[in-house]
């Protein structure tokens, strides 16, 4: 049991908190499932960047997926090999291409035509052949937010069926570019295994068809997107996920490569905040918390779920109330009619599945220092990040101050 009350007096509030012991069980599940294939659980960093959180996967033996240099670099510091790093997004710098090649990683994951064209180019100039992955839009809907879909034409991520076996093609052609994967990724909070299902028994097929001209890959990168519960949510189980993956891919022999962020680390998050008052606007009651929508934005931006746990001596009957940050924004919220006791001024509110898509989606709006982060292994607490102070936030301007 995770002593908030502790945690709040020792680093204070707002306060992040991982329990890693969770997050182990959680990778050990989804390796579990694909015993007897090969796999690679490349966490995808964004979820949960923290150098330690990383370190925490690297040390099971995980892989990294990344969207920006930024975060392929962050991988290699916090001890990822580079062999099990990838390199995704629909919009890579040349820097930040020159830069992946150079680092040798598992491959580039090209996400249009254009970009295998700057990708080729940069090889050129370097003089080396650089592996490359096609993500493959299925066109499937995941049925999930629209905001977190991301497998339909209508949406930005990858390349049709036709225009990825024109590029394999190319690829293949080219002294510069080595096609070794194939990636398709449909979306997040995924809750519905059909889609998936049907998703990679179009890219099986893709796999099968590139083999009837000569194109043998390696590995066949079935994305993240698992879902979690934050309410009542049914999952899917990472057996049956991988079952139904590994059903499309009878007779290839193919290492299977996963990117979970949020069924990693979701769960295993926390985000402790602080009561400073509460207020009656005449029936309205709000619950006004030291936290913001800079510190946790996912309700404020999806709408989303995040339950509240009281941590209080109040024993008062519960009622509706919205409990909202100290942002100047009326979207500036954590929940809206939560049942709630009445709280004092200390009090506790802990928010639950913070571990994914928390901090990282922080910012320092209306000059407030983003959180300390706490980490919790083998039971002990530990500060990995500390909290941002006013000196933090003005340090990029001061020099440039103009008088
Ligand atoms: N692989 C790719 C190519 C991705 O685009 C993503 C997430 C993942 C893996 C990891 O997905 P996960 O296993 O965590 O579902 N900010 C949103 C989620 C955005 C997800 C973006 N891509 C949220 O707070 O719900």
């Amino acid at each position: 049991m995770i002593n908030f009350k502790e945690l709040a007096a020792t680093y204070k509030t707002p306060l992040y908190i991982y329990d890693l012991d969770y997050m182990t069980n959680q990778y050990k599940k989804l390796k579990e499932a694909f015993r007897g294939r090969k796999s690679i659980i490349a966490y995808a960093i964004k979820a949960n960047s923290n150098l330690s959180v990383v370190n925490h996967f690297a040390s099971l033996g995980s892989g990294a997926d990344c969207v920006s240099i930024g975060e392929v670099r962050r991988a290699l510091l916090a001890g990822v090999a580079n062999y099990k790093i990838i390199f995704s997004g629909v919009g890579k710098s040349d820097a930040e291409i020159r830069e992946a090649i150079q680092k040798d990683i598992l491959y580039i994951n090209l996400e249009s035509e254009a970009e295998l064209g700057r990708v080729e180019l940069i090889a050129k100039e370097l003089d080396v052949v650089c592996r490359i992955s096609i993500r493959v839009n299925p066109n499937i809907d995941p049925q999930t937010h629209p905001y977190i879909s991301t497998g339909l034409h209508d949406n930005k991520f990858g390349v049709d069926i036709n225009t990825a076996k024109r590029m394999y093609i190319r690829a293949n052609n080219s002294q510069y570019l080595e096609p070794v994967g194939i990636h398709f990724h449909i979306g997040s909070q995924l809750t519905e295994l059909k889609p998936i299902y049907e998703s990679a028994e179009i890219v099986a097929d893709m796999v099968r068809s590139l083999m009837g001209i000569k194109i043998e890959l390696k590995f066949f990168d079935i994305g993240g997107g698992l879902g979690i519960t934050y309410k009542d949510e049914v999952t899917i189980e990472p057996y049956d996920y991988a079952q139904a993956i590994l059903s499309t891919l009878k007779g290839l022999d193919l290492t299977i490569i996963c990117e979970p962020g949020r069924f990693l680390t979701a769960n295993g998050g926390y985000f402790l905040t602080k009561v400073l008052y509460e207020k009656q606007n005449g029936e309205k009651r709000f619950v006004v918390v030291d936290g913001g929508m800079n510190d946790l934005l996912r309700p404020s931006l999806y709408n989303a779920y995040h339950k509240i746990e009281a941590i209080t001596d109040s024993k008062t009957n519960e009622s509706e109330a919205d409990v909202v940050g100290p942002v100047c924004e009326s979207g500036d919220f954590f929940a809206k009619n939560y049942m709630l006791p009445k709280l004092e001024h200390n009090d506790l509110l802990l928010i639950h599945s913070a571990g994914a898509y928390g901090f990282g989606m922080g910012s320092n709006y209306n000059t407030r220092g983003r959180s300390a982060e706490v980490a919790i292994k083998d039971g002990k607490a530990k500060l990995i990040r500390r909290r941002e102070e006013f000196e933090d936030l003005i340090a990029l301007e001061k020099e440039f101050l103009v008088k």
